[in-house]
């Protein structure tokens, strides 16, 4: 039976992880390590709560002690660290969070892990470290062309100059002392269990309770847009066959303007839900300090030596999202009356 410490796992891809990983293989145990900040959710792990091979434990990626207890009670294999600050906006208002979680929570894992794994010469079998990074390490594209991963690294907002800065911890961690490692860097991801702060679920969520729809700036900034089942795929894929030391670009050839996806969601709202849901919720507001205009992503790598690709389009993805949170109103209504409604007020001001 494998070990697998997944960081970060209350939140959302990780949460998306846990499920997708139990649903996929049975003989595995994960131990999913989560501080449980404001965007961690136990909700999102409610399937799971009372499965034996499932353990919960509540603490900090930063806690070296605690991480050091969890070696030495685990035999652990795998570890794949989602646990981050991941909002931009928040990184433009707390830089220094972000640098603490993303940097030193990140460097503690690998140096924890490499202690525990090492081996007379080298490491021990079957062990690897996978960092969950981003394609904002890359920068921002013009009207042309795509990330690559020999494209140099850059960031330009603290999250991703912190996303970038973990991503050169691992590297070193390799180049140094071997260890197995892995990098995957993703587009944006959306799906089931995102919390309301990011695009795609703040729209849902605020054409459910006809509040404004606030975008930034002229809104023909560029994302290339992943269904989160299909980043738990290749993450799967990577731990399983990724070559070590290497660096994999996970993305699906999904890119639209975020004027797009807004309104695809007002129209779809409109069609099925409330007729009275239209384009005049619209409210164009001050845009985002730095804004990387274009995200795009070249997946030939992950496609030729693993043979990933997405199943999943745009076209599918965004309505069975807008149906999740349509079906899950309760998941929502519970975050939306606490810390998500001071933070709207605070930072949206309507
Ligand atoms: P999220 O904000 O939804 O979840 C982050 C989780 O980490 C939460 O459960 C939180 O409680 C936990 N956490 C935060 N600080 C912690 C700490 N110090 N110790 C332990 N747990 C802590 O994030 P997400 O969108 O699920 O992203 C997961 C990972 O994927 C992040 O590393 C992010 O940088 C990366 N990523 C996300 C996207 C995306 O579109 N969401 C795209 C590319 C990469
Ligand atoms: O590219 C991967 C990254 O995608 C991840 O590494 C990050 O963790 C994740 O948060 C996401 O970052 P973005 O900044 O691209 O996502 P966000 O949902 O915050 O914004 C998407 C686009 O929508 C961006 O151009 C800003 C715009 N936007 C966002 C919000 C929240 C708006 O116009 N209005 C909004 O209210």
């Amino acid at each position: 039976m494998k070990t697998y410490l997944v960081t970060g796992g209350a939140g959302f891809i990780g949460s998306n992880f846990i499920h997708y990983m139990f649903k996929k293989h049975q003989d595995i145990h994960i131990i999913n390590l989560d501080k449980l900040t404001y965007a961690g959710n136990l909700e999102n792990l409610k399937k799971v709560e009372n499965n034996p091979n499932y353990t919960f434990v509540k603490g900090d990626i930063c806690d070296k002690k605690l991480v050091e207890g969890l070696f030495k009670k685990y035999d652990i294999d795998y570890v794949v660290n989602f646990a981050a600050e991941s909002h931009v906006d928040r990184s433009i208002r707390e830089p220094e969070l972000f640098a603490k979680t993303n940097v030193v929570g990140t460097v503690t894992l690998l140096n924890v892990a490499k202690t525990a794994w090492e081996a007379e010469s080298g490491f021990k079998e079957g062990k690897k470290y996978l960092q969950v990074s981003t394609d904002e390490v890359y920068g921002s594209l013009g009207k042309e062309g795509y990330f690559m991963e020999t494209t140099p690294l850059d960031p330009h907002s603290p999250y991703s100059s912190s996303k970038a800065s973990a991503d050169f911890m691992v590297k070193a961690f390799y180049d140094t002392y071997k260890m197995p490692i892995n990098i995957t860097r993703c587009s944006n991801n959306y799906g089931p269990y995102q919390f309301p702060e990011k695009l795609i679920p703040l729209m849902i969520n605020n054409c459910l309770g006809k509040k404004p729809l606030p975008v930034y700036g002229d809104g023909l900034n560029i994302r290339d847009w992943l269904y989160v089942e299909d980043h738990c795929k290749a993450i799967d894929m990577v731990l399983e066959s990724g070559r070590l030391g290497q660096v994999y670009n996970v993305g699906g050839h999904n890119e639209r303007n975020n004027l797009y996806i807004i309104k695809t969601i007002i129209s779809y709202v409109h069609d099925n839900v409330d007729s009275t849901v239209d384009e005049s919720l619209i409210k164009h507001v001050e845009d985002r300090k730095g804004h990387d205009r274009r995200y795009g992503i070249d997946p030939e790598k992950i496609k030729n030596e693993l043979g990933w690709y997405p199943e999943t389009s745009f076209e599918i993805g965004i309505v069975k999202t807008i149906k999740w949170y349509f079906d899950n109103k309760d998941w929502m209504k519970n975050l939306t009356s606490g810390a998500y409604e001071e933070y709207y007020k605070k930072y949206y001001k309507m």
